[in-house]
């Protein structure tokens, strides 16, 4: 790495824990200026390229109408209408665009697919999501749980599900965070050995267990996403059996906190990982997390671009 190289936020652990604060803060200085009707221009006259090989509600719009509210611009890319779904190579693709834009975002399935981009950019590359990590996701993860409970290393959280990008991603984030974690996954869908292990080199590594109702007992907050996540579609009815008594529902949470707060970065599949009453009840925090997504990401684009 030479000086002039970008930094890349390809997964939470390129932040030190210092950093990851920094970033928060940010995220939480825009959030209340937001609320307050101040205005900024902070990157004003800035680009961000955004490049979509899978579909997407919150990331898309979170990052586009960040940009906008920071002065900037962002332009939606999908991989169809690049270049490189005609086989340009990512190599080419990552050094065209570092050309025009200032940071670079993708949303990939491959996630070594997005390390070449990251090689080969002149630009901060930020991760929108590969089938590995969902660093973006933990950002706004944090700033929820931060603002819902007592404070990040005050928390005791359970992910109680498939051990998948956003869990791992959240691994991660919890350990650099403080956060007294326990995950509960099956055999067969745990998060990766290695992710752990670089968790546990951060902060507090989590419990690993098998055992969902052990892993909610006494837990402020539980957290849940999809059990057959996009590009998975194929391996549907195996996840669903392995992920049977995973399910976040009114029972699970009884020996929970009584003001146990439920987290789920969406899409939801009612009636698979999540029932439709946890979701709809008064514990349910997913739209302020779903919100947080875009002043977090205001909090890293601003921190990668001006700061970093
Ligand atoms: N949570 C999340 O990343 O949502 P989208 O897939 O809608 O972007
Ligand atoms: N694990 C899910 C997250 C969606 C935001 C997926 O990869 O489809």
């Amino acid at each position: 790495m030479t000086e002039t190289d970008p930094r890349h936020f390809l997964d939470v652990d390129d932040l030190s824990a210092a950093e990851l604060d920094e970033v928060l803060g940010l995220a939480a200085e825009y959030k209340a200026e937001q609320q307050a009707g101040v205005l900024h221009d902070d990157l004003d006259n800035q680009t961000l390229g955004m490049v979509f090989e899978k579909p997407s509600t919150r990331t898309r719009v979170s990052f586009e109408t960040g940009m906008t509210q920071l002065g900037g611009h962002a332009v939606f890319l999908s991989d169809s209408d690049l270049q490189l779904g005609r086989g340009e190579p990512l190599k080419d693709t990552s050094r065209a665009l570092s050309r025009y834009v200032d940071v670079l975002m993708a949303r990939l399935f491959d996630h070594e697919a997005l390390e070449e981009i990251a090689d080969y950019a002149d630009v901060p590359v930020v991760n929108g999501l590969t089938d590995d990590a969902h660093p973006c996701q933990t950002l706004a993860d944090l700033l929820t749980i931060q603002e819902h409970t007592g404070g990040l290393s005050e928390a005791t959280v359970a992910w109680v599900g498939d051990g998948n990008n956003v869990a791992q991603s959240f691994v991660i984030g919890a350990a650099l965070a403080g956060i007294d974690l326990t995950v509960a996954t099956p055999e067969g869908y745990e998060i990766d050995a290695d992710v752990i292990e670089r968790a546990g080199e951060l902060g507090p590594a989590p419990t690993v267990s098998d055992d969902p109702a052990a892993a909610v007992d006494g837990a402020d907050v539980v957290y849940t996403d999809v059990w057959v996540s996009m590009g998975q579609e194929d391996e549907r009815e195996e996840k669903l059996a392995a992920l049977d008594g995973y399910q976040v529902n009114d029972d699970l949470l009884a020996d929970a906190a009584d003001d146990v707060a439920v987290m789920h970065c969406l899409p939801a599949h009612r009636g698979e990982e999540i029932t439709d009453d946890v979701l709809e009840s008064d514990h349910a925090i997913v739209w302020d997390q779903a919100e947080n997504r875009l002043h977090a990401q205001k909090g890293l684009l601003v921190w990668l671009c001006e700061y970093a």
